[in-house]
Protein backbone atom coordinates (compact mmCIF):
# COMPACT_ATOMS: atom_id res chain seq x y z
CA UNK A 1 0.00 0.00 0.00
CA UNK A 2 1.00 3.56 -1.03
CA UNK A 3 2.99 5.45 2.42
CA UNK A 4 0.42 8.01 2.71
CA UNK A 5 -2.52 5.87 1.99
CA UNK A 6 -1.02 3.71 4.95
CA UNK A 7 -1.04 6.96 6.95
CA UNK A 8 -4.52 7.88 6.08
CA UNK A 9 -5.93 4.06 7.18
CA UNK A 10 -4.22 4.43 10.26
CA UNK A 11 -5.37 7.93 11.10
CA UNK A 12 -8.73 7.26 9.71
CA UNK A 13 -10.41 6.92 13.27
CA UNK A 14 -9.61 10.44 13.76
CA UNK A 15 -11.93 11.70 10.58
CA UNK A 16 -14.39 13.43 11.11
CA UNK A 17 -17.68 11.46 10.68
CA UNK A 18 -19.25 13.23 8.12
CA UNK A 19 -15.93 13.21 6.06
CA UNK A 20 -16.26 9.12 6.87
CA UNK A 21 -19.78 8.59 6.60
CA UNK A 22 -19.84 10.29 2.20
CA UNK A 23 -17.01 7.79 1.28
CA UNK A 24 -18.86 5.28 3.15
CA UNK A 25 -21.86 5.72 0.84
CA UNK A 26 -21.02 3.51 -1.88
CA UNK A 27 -20.68 0.21 0.92
CA UNK A 28 -23.34 1.03 2.98
CA UNK A 29 -27.14 0.81 1.70
CA UNK A 30 -28.43 3.76 4.10
CA UNK A 31 -29.70 4.05 7.45
CA UNK A 32 -33.05 2.83 7.12
CA UNK A 33 -34.79 -0.16 5.70
CA UNK A 34 -36.66 1.50 2.90
CA UNK A 35 -32.94 2.52 1.66
CA UNK A 36 -32.42 -1.66 1.63
CA UNK A 37 -35.06 -2.11 0.10
CA UNK A 38 -34.66 -0.07 -2.70
CA UNK A 39 -30.86 -0.99 -3.24
CA UNK A 40 -32.26 -4.74 -2.97
CA UNK A 41 -34.94 -3.86 -6.03
CA UNK A 42 -31.91 -1.92 -8.15
CA UNK A 43 -29.45 -5.67 -7.55
CA UNK A 44 -32.46 -8.00 -8.35
CA UNK A 45 -33.02 -5.65 -11.46
CA UNK A 46 -29.35 -5.87 -12.56
CA UNK A 47 -29.85 -9.49 -12.40
CA UNK A 48 -28.31 -10.66 -8.56
CA UNK A 49 -29.82 -11.19 -5.52
CA UNK A 50 -28.43 -10.14 -1.67
CA UNK A 51 -28.43 -10.60 1.85
CA UNK A 52 -29.47 -7.90 3.82
CA UNK A 53 -27.37 -7.07 7.18
CA UNK A 54 -28.87 -4.66 9.66
CA UNK A 55 -25.78 -2.87 10.52
CA UNK A 56 -24.01 -3.22 14.71
CA UNK A 57 -21.63 -5.94 16.51
CA UNK A 58 -20.88 -6.19 19.79
CA UNK A 59 -23.78 -5.11 21.88
CA UNK A 60 -23.57 -4.42 25.26
CA UNK A 61 -26.92 -4.83 27.04
CA UNK A 62 -29.42 -6.72 26.95
CA UNK A 63 -31.78 -4.52 25.58
CA UNK A 64 -29.46 -3.43 22.50
CA UNK A 65 -29.30 -7.18 21.99
CA UNK A 66 -33.24 -8.06 21.59
CA UNK A 67 -33.52 -4.56 19.40
CA UNK A 68 -31.09 -6.23 16.95
CA UNK A 69 -33.10 -9.16 16.84
CA UNK A 70 -36.57 -7.00 16.21
CA UNK A 71 -34.89 -5.16 13.49
CA UNK A 72 -33.89 -8.54 11.65
CA UNK A 73 -37.19 -10.01 12.06
CA UNK A 74 -38.60 -6.76 10.54
CA UNK A 75 -35.97 -7.01 7.58
CA UNK A 76 -37.52 -11.22 7.32
CA UNK A 77 -41.37 -9.65 7.14
CA UNK A 78 -40.07 -6.81 4.90
CA UNK A 79 -38.54 -9.35 2.01
CA UNK A 80 -41.84 -11.22 1.92
CA UNK A 81 -44.06 -8.00 2.07
CA UNK A 82 -41.92 -6.30 -0.56
CA UNK A 83 -41.44 -9.51 -2.32
CA UNK A 84 -37.52 -8.86 -3.08
CA UNK A 85 -35.22 -11.50 -3.85
CA UNK A 86 -32.86 -11.71 -1.09
CA UNK A 87 -31.81 -13.51 2.62
CA UNK A 88 -30.80 -12.36 5.87
CA UNK A 89 -27.06 -12.16 7.38
CA UNK A 90 -26.84 -11.69 11.26
CA UNK A 91 -24.11 -11.40 13.65
CA UNK A 92 -23.90 -13.39 16.44
CA UNK A 93 -22.65 -10.23 19.03
CA UNK A 94 -25.23 -7.83 17.87
CA UNK A 95 -27.63 -10.24 19.35
CA UNK A 96 -25.87 -10.83 22.58
CA UNK A 97 -22.83 -13.62 21.94
CA UNK A 98 -20.37 -11.54 24.27
CA UNK A 99 -23.16 -11.20 26.99
CA UNK A 100 -24.33 -14.87 27.49
CA UNK A 101 -24.39 -17.41 24.97
CA UNK A 102 -28.19 -18.44 26.11
CA UNK A 103 -29.35 -15.00 25.19
CA UNK A 104 -27.82 -15.00 22.12
CA UNK A 105 -28.57 -18.27 21.46
CA UNK A 106 -32.57 -17.31 22.24
CA UNK A 107 -32.39 -14.38 20.36
CA UNK A 108 -31.35 -16.16 16.89
CA UNK A 109 -33.65 -18.90 17.66
CA UNK A 110 -36.22 -16.14 17.23
CA UNK A 111 -34.83 -14.59 14.31
CA UNK A 112 -34.67 -18.66 12.92
CA UNK A 113 -38.60 -19.17 13.86
CA UNK A 114 -39.35 -15.81 12.00
CA UNK A 115 -37.12 -16.86 8.92
CA UNK A 116 -39.08 -20.32 9.17
CA UNK A 117 -42.32 -18.78 9.11
CA UNK A 118 -41.34 -16.40 5.92
CA UNK A 119 -39.85 -19.04 4.34
CA UNK A 120 -36.30 -17.13 4.19
CA UNK A 121 -32.50 -18.82 4.26
CA UNK A 122 -30.67 -17.07 7.58
CA UNK A 123 -26.84 -17.19 7.02
CA UNK A 124 -24.60 -16.56 10.49
CA UNK A 125 -21.54 -13.86 9.60
CA UNK A 126 -18.59 -15.18 11.16
CA UNK A 127 -16.69 -12.59 13.43
CA UNK A 128 -13.07 -12.49 15.06
CA UNK A 129 -12.04 -15.26 16.51
CA UNK A 130 -12.63 -15.00 19.79
CA UNK A 131 -16.24 -15.64 18.47
CA UNK A 132 -15.61 -19.03 16.22
CA UNK A 133 -16.12 -21.29 18.51
CA UNK A 134 -19.15 -19.90 19.89
CA UNK A 135 -20.93 -19.46 16.71
CA UNK A 136 -20.29 -22.94 15.69
CA UNK A 137 -21.74 -24.28 18.68
CA UNK A 138 -25.20 -22.05 18.50
CA UNK A 139 -24.90 -22.73 14.47
CA UNK A 140 -24.99 -26.25 15.22
CA UNK A 141 -27.41 -26.15 18.03
CA UNK A 142 -30.07 -24.44 16.09
CA UNK A 143 -29.63 -26.36 12.97
CA UNK A 144 -30.72 -29.29 14.41
CA UNK A 145 -34.62 -27.24 14.85
CA UNK A 146 -33.78 -25.04 11.90
CA UNK A 147 -32.70 -26.41 8.26
CA UNK A 148 -33.07 -22.72 6.57
CA UNK A 149 -29.52 -21.62 7.86
CA UNK A 150 -26.12 -21.45 7.21
CA UNK A 151 -22.74 -20.59 8.21
CA UNK A 152 -19.64 -18.59 7.41
CA UNK A 153 -15.99 -19.96 7.54
CA UNK A 154 -12.98 -18.08 6.99
CA UNK A 155 -10.05 -19.11 4.80
CA UNK A 156 -7.22 -17.81 7.04
CA UNK A 157 -7.84 -20.02 9.93
CA UNK A 158 -6.05 -23.21 10.33
CA UNK A 159 -8.84 -24.72 11.66
CA UNK A 160 -11.14 -23.99 9.13
CA UNK A 161 -10.72 -27.16 7.19
CA UNK A 162 -11.25 -29.09 10.25
CA UNK A 163 -14.35 -27.59 10.72
CA UNK A 164 -15.85 -27.61 7.33
CA UNK A 165 -15.01 -31.02 7.85
CA UNK A 166 -17.24 -31.56 10.50
CA UNK A 167 -20.22 -29.75 9.96
CA UNK A 168 -20.85 -31.34 6.84
CA UNK A 169 -20.23 -34.83 9.06
CA UNK A 170 -23.09 -34.05 11.03
CA UNK A 171 -25.32 -32.90 7.91
CA UNK A 172 -24.91 -29.18 7.91
CA UNK A 173 -23.50 -28.74 3.98
CA UNK A 174 -24.50 -25.01 3.51
CA UNK A 175 -21.65 -22.55 4.19
CA UNK A 176 -20.29 -18.80 2.69
CA UNK A 177 -16.19 -19.62 2.17
CA UNK A 178 -14.34 -16.00 2.22
CA UNK A 179 -10.64 -15.41 3.16
CA UNK A 180 -11.56 -13.32 6.86
CA UNK A 181 -11.60 -10.19 7.52
CA UNK A 182 -10.35 -9.35 11.25
CA UNK A 183 -6.63 -9.41 12.81
CA UNK A 184 -5.58 -12.63 13.77
CA UNK A 185 -2.06 -13.42 15.05
CA UNK A 186 0.07 -15.88 12.64
CA UNK A 187 -0.25 -18.94 16.17
CA UNK A 188 -3.91 -19.42 14.30
CA UNK A 189 -4.00 -17.67 10.92
CA UNK A 190 -2.49 -18.06 7.35
CA UNK A 191 -0.68 -14.50 7.11
CA UNK A 192 0.41 -14.49 3.28
CA UNK A 193 -2.25 -13.23 0.77
CA UNK A 194 -0.89 -16.72 -1.52
CA UNK A 195 -1.12 -19.00 1.79
CA UNK A 196 -4.85 -17.80 2.22
CA UNK A 197 -5.73 -18.24 -1.47
CA UNK A 198 -4.15 -21.53 -1.44
CA UNK A 199 -6.67 -22.79 1.76
CA UNK A 200 -9.34 -21.08 0.13
CA UNK A 201 -8.85 -23.30 -2.94
CA UNK A 202 -8.28 -26.37 -0.82
CA UNK A 203 -10.87 -25.63 1.34
CA UNK A 204 -13.96 -25.02 -1.48
CA UNK A 205 -12.53 -28.35 -3.17
CA UNK A 206 -13.04 -30.31 0.54
CA UNK A 207 -16.95 -28.54 0.85
CA UNK A 208 -17.66 -29.61 -2.84
CA UNK A 209 -16.06 -33.35 -2.55
CA UNK A 210 -18.85 -33.03 0.62
CA UNK A 211 -21.94 -31.87 -1.85
CA UNK A 212 -22.00 -28.58 0.42
CA UNK A 213 -23.64 -25.42 -1.23
CA UNK A 214 -21.12 -22.96 -1.42
CA UNK A 215 -21.21 -19.20 -1.67
CA UNK A 216 -17.96 -18.59 -2.95
CA UNK A 217 -17.46 -14.84 -1.43
CA UNK A 218 -14.53 -13.11 -2.88
CA UNK A 219 -13.65 -10.02 -5.33
CA UNK A 220 -10.00 -11.77 -5.94
CA UNK A 221 -10.22 -12.99 -9.29
CA UNK A 222 -7.61 -15.62 -8.66
CA UNK A 223 -10.09 -17.23 -6.32
CA UNK A 224 -13.12 -16.56 -8.70
CA UNK A 225 -11.20 -18.30 -11.71
CA UNK A 226 -9.87 -21.00 -9.45
CA UNK A 227 -13.81 -20.98 -8.42
CA UNK A 228 -15.08 -21.31 -11.63
CA UNK A 229 -12.58 -24.17 -12.70
CA UNK A 230 -13.45 -26.38 -9.87
CA UNK A 231 -17.38 -25.66 -10.85
CA UNK A 232 -16.81 -27.14 -14.14
CA UNK A 233 -14.46 -30.40 -12.95
CA UNK A 234 -17.39 -31.16 -10.28
CA UNK A 235 -19.96 -30.41 -12.95
CA UNK A 236 -22.15 -28.33 -10.85
CA UNK A 237 -25.31 -26.99 -12.32
CA UNK A 238 -26.06 -23.35 -11.51
CA UNK A 239 -27.93 -23.40 -8.56
CA UNK A 240 -25.35 -26.20 -7.01
CA UNK A 241 -23.38 -22.91 -6.16
CA UNK A 242 -23.26 -19.21 -5.85
CA UNK A 243 -20.66 -16.01 -5.72
CA UNK A 244 -20.70 -13.57 -3.73
CA UNK A 245 -19.88 -9.78 -3.40
CA UNK A 246 -20.09 -7.03 -1.06
CA UNK A 247 -22.00 -3.90 -2.31
CA UNK A 248 -19.60 -1.01 -4.05
CA UNK A 249 -17.05 -3.65 -4.42
CA UNK A 250 -15.93 -4.87 -7.81
CA UNK A 251 -19.29 -4.21 -9.66
CA UNK A 252 -17.98 -4.76 -13.19
CA UNK A 253 -16.92 -8.10 -11.60
CA UNK A 254 -20.27 -9.13 -10.40
CA UNK A 255 -22.07 -7.73 -14.16
CA UNK A 256 -19.57 -10.21 -15.50
CA UNK A 257 -20.00 -13.35 -13.50
CA UNK A 258 -24.03 -12.38 -13.58
CA UNK A 259 -24.09 -11.79 -17.69
CA UNK A 260 -21.85 -15.53 -17.77
CA UNK A 261 -24.95 -17.01 -16.33
CA UNK A 262 -23.70 -17.12 -12.69
CA UNK A 263 -25.82 -16.87 -9.24
CA UNK A 264 -24.31 -13.73 -7.84
CA UNK A 265 -25.43 -12.75 -4.56
CA UNK A 266 -24.40 -9.02 -2.94
CA UNK A 267 -23.87 -8.46 0.91
CA UNK A 268 -26.25 -5.15 1.65
CA UNK A 269 -25.53 -3.77 5.10
CA UNK A 270 -27.62 -1.02 6.62
CA UNK A 271 -28.49 0.72 9.21
CA UNK A 272 -27.13 3.30 11.58
CA UNK A 273 -24.29 1.30 13.05
CA UNK A 274 -22.44 1.68 9.73
CA UNK A 275 -19.06 2.91 11.56
CA UNK A 276 -17.50 0.07 11.82
CA UNK A 277 -18.08 -2.03 9.26
CA UNK A 278 -17.23 1.20 6.99
CA UNK A 279 -13.67 1.30 8.61
CA UNK A 280 -12.90 -2.32 7.90
CA UNK A 281 -13.90 -2.01 3.74
CA UNK A 282 -11.94 1.69 3.81
CA UNK A 283 -8.85 -0.91 5.33
CA UNK A 284 -9.39 -3.38 2.73
CA UNK A 285 -8.94 -0.39 0.13
CA UNK A 286 -6.16 1.69 -0.64
CA UNK A 287 -8.03 3.84 -2.87
CA UNK A 288 -10.50 4.91 -0.77
CA UNK A 289 -7.74 6.07 1.86
CA UNK A 290 -5.95 8.63 -0.73
CA UNK A 291 -10.19 9.92 -1.59
CA UNK A 292 -10.61 10.59 2.40
CA UNK A 293 -7.13 11.80 2.59
CA UNK A 294 -7.72 14.51 -0.20
CA UNK A 295 -11.44 15.32 1.17
CA UNK A 296 -9.94 16.51 4.28
CA UNK A 297 -7.53 18.72 2.60
CA UNK A 298 -9.89 19.91 0.67
CA UNK A 299 -12.09 21.05 3.48
CA UNK A 300 -9.05 22.94 5.24
CA UNK A 301 -8.89 24.68 2.42
P1 LIG B 1 -8.91 -9.13 -1.63
O1 LIG B 1 -9.00 -8.42 -0.33
O2 LIG B 1 -7.57 -9.58 -2.08
O3 LIG B 1 -9.61 -8.26 -2.72
C1 LIG B 1 -9.56 -8.58 -4.09
C2 LIG B 1 -9.81 -7.30 -4.87
O4 LIG B 1 -11.12 -6.81 -4.57
C3 LIG B 1 -8.89 -6.15 -4.47
O5 LIG B 1 -7.70 -6.19 -5.19
C4 LIG B 1 -9.73 -4.94 -4.78
O6 LIG B 1 -9.67 -4.68 -6.17
C5 LIG B 1 -11.13 -5.40 -4.46
N1 LIG B 1 -11.55 -5.03 -3.12
C6 LIG B 1 -11.57 -5.80 -2.01
N2 LIG B 1 -12.08 -5.14 -0.96
C7 LIG B 1 -12.40 -3.90 -1.42
C8 LIG B 1 -12.99 -2.74 -0.84
N3 LIG B 1 -13.35 -2.71 0.45
N4 LIG B 1 -13.18 -1.66 -1.62
C9 LIG B 1 -12.85 -1.67 -2.91
N5 LIG B 1 -12.28 -2.73 -3.53
C10 LIG B 1 -12.06 -3.83 -2.79
N6 LIG B 1 -15.32 -11.72 6.37
C11 LIG B 1 -15.44 -12.26 7.61
O7 LIG B 1 -14.46 -12.33 8.36
N7 LIG B 1 -16.65 -12.73 8.03
C12 LIG B 1 -17.76 -12.72 7.24
O8 LIG B 1 -18.83 -13.16 7.67
C13 LIG B 1 -17.63 -12.15 5.94
N8 LIG B 1 -18.69 -12.09 5.09
C14 LIG B 1 -18.51 -11.69 3.77
C15 LIG B 1 -19.56 -11.77 2.87
C16 LIG B 1 -19.34 -11.48 1.53
C17 LIG B 1 -20.48 -11.59 0.56
C18 LIG B 1 -18.04 -11.10 1.08
C19 LIG B 1 -17.76 -10.84 -0.36
C20 LIG B 1 -17.02 -10.98 2.00
C21 LIG B 1 -17.23 -11.25 3.34
N9 LIG B 1 -16.21 -11.14 4.28
C22 LIG B 1 -16.38 -11.66 5.53
C23 LIG B 1 -14.98 -10.37 3.94
C24 LIG B 1 -13.88 -11.27 3.39
O9 LIG B 1 -13.39 -12.06 4.42
C25 LIG B 1 -12.74 -10.43 2.80
O10 LIG B 1 -12.17 -9.64 3.77
C26 LIG B 1 -13.15 -9.53 1.65
O11 LIG B 1 -14.06 -10.16 0.82
C27 LIG B 1 -11.93 -9.14 0.82
O12 LIG B 1 -11.30 -10.30 0.34
P2 LIG B 1 -11.28 -10.74 -1.19
O13 LIG B 1 -11.45 -12.22 -1.23
O14 LIG B 1 -12.26 -9.98 -1.97
O15 LIG B 1 -9.77 -10.47 -1.62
Amino acid sequence: MHLLNTFVVRTLPLVPQRIVRYFAGRYIAGEILDDAIRCVRQINKEGACATLDVLGEDVIREEEAMKSRERSIEVLRAITRERIDSNLSIKLTSLGLKLSKELCTHNTREILKAAAEENIFVRFDMEDSSCTTDTIDIFRTLHKEFSNCGIVLQAYLYRTEHDARALMAEGMKNFRLCKGIYKEPASIAYQKRDEVQRNFLKVLRVMFEGKAYVGIATHDSVLVDGAKAMVEEFGLRKNEYEFQMLLGVCPELRKALVNEGHKVRLYVPFGESWYAYSMRRFKENPEIAGYVARAVFMRNK
